[in-house]
């Protein structure tokens, strides 16, 4: 397997970081996971765009080449790990590079670590067909979870433990509040509409989410971004959550109590369908008009 650091591609054996790169000793720096269809990278821009932003926001140093470069570092290791036929993950690493440890920035001419991988990916499809389980969880990250940094050990904390409850998994809740899924965003049909947090410095804006959010207006449903309940969660009609290793997954155990009579429900079952076919479609190079879905719905969504 070939991965690519720093302006080159090589084994994976030989990918060697300094034990003195601040992602290894502060978490200091940010990434991105990109679906690859066929070759094709599922919503490049947003992915960039979302990565330029996490750059400024923490004032780290730019790639040699700027992000375009990454861009095209990731559709090349997909070629040349042969993952241009299947479906794939690419994870795209960036940190502020190698210095001594101290708490405070090194210089802003320090050069930045890239990293990335790409693998063979294959969505959940057992957890989509037939819903999982989730549990909630205290949000305890810290005050900036709208930034896609690397410090992921609240993620991790709570998605172990959802994995020892047996469930796929864990959604935050802070304040009352849901947040985020630990690596996921949480939608819930409330009373006929389809709700999801709107964003905050608390959750990671999704890209898989902006699309989902895209899908179902244009499938006409009632969309909004409002604040749902740790309560209301636990009453909705159907969860599902949304991101980029998930697609849509209906939740339909919450905290070992039954939502939607513990199967998928429709607006989950339709917004699945759109997003695999967005996804289809971006393997094919094709674009597909915004209101694809329209028409499509059973679900007596809110038509004007
Ligand atoms: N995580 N919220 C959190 C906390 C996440 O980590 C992720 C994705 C999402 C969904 O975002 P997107 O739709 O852009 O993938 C929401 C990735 C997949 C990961 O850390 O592996």
């Amino acid at each position: 397997m070939l991965v690519y650091l720093n302006g080159r591609f090589l084994a994976k054996a030989e990918a060697l970081i300094s034990p003195d790169d601040r992602g290894f000793l502060f978490a200091d720096g940010v990434y991105e996971v990109i679906r690859g269809v066929r070759g094709h990278l599922f919503e490049e821009d947003a992915h960039l765009a979302r990565m330029a932003n996490g750059i400024r926001a923490l004032s780290l140093p730019t790639p040699p080449g700027g992000l375009e470069s990454l861009a095209v570092a990731a559709r090349e290791l997909l070629a040349r790990n042969e993952l241009t036929d299947c479906e794939s993950t690419i994870y795209l690493q960036l940190t502020r590079g190698v210095a001594p440890r101290s708490h405070a920035y090194p210089p802003a001419s320090t050069s930045p670590t890239v990293y990335a991988i790409a693998s063979r990916f294959q969505p959940p499809r057992a957890s989509q067909d037939a819903g999982a389980a989730a549990i909630t969880h205290e949000d305890i990250r810290w005050a900036r979870c709208d930034l896609k940094t690397i410090n992921l050990l609240a993620n991790s904390w709570a998605k172990q433990t959802a994995v020892e409850a047996g469930a796929f998994e864990a959604i935050f809740v802070r304040d009352g509040r849901v947040t985020d899924g630990a690596s996921s965003n949480v939608f819930a049909v409330l009373g006929g509409a389809l709700c999801t947090p709107p964003l905050s410095r608390y959750m990671l804006p999704g890209i898989t989410r902006e699309v989902v959010i895209a899908l179902a207006r244009a499938a006409r449903l009632d969309v909004r971004e409002q604040e749902i309940t740790a309560a209301e969660l636990r009453g909705a009609d159907e969860l599902f959550i949304s991101g980029t290793t998930t697609d849509v997954t209906p939740i339909v155990r919450l905290d070992g109590q039954t939502i939607c009579g513990g199967v998928p429900g429709p607006v989950s079952r339709l917004l699945q369908h759109s997003l695999r076919r967005r996804l289809d479609a971006c393997g094919d190079g094709l674009a597909l008009p915004p209101d694809e879905s329209r028409g499509t719905s059973t679900l007596g969504a809110s038509a004007p």
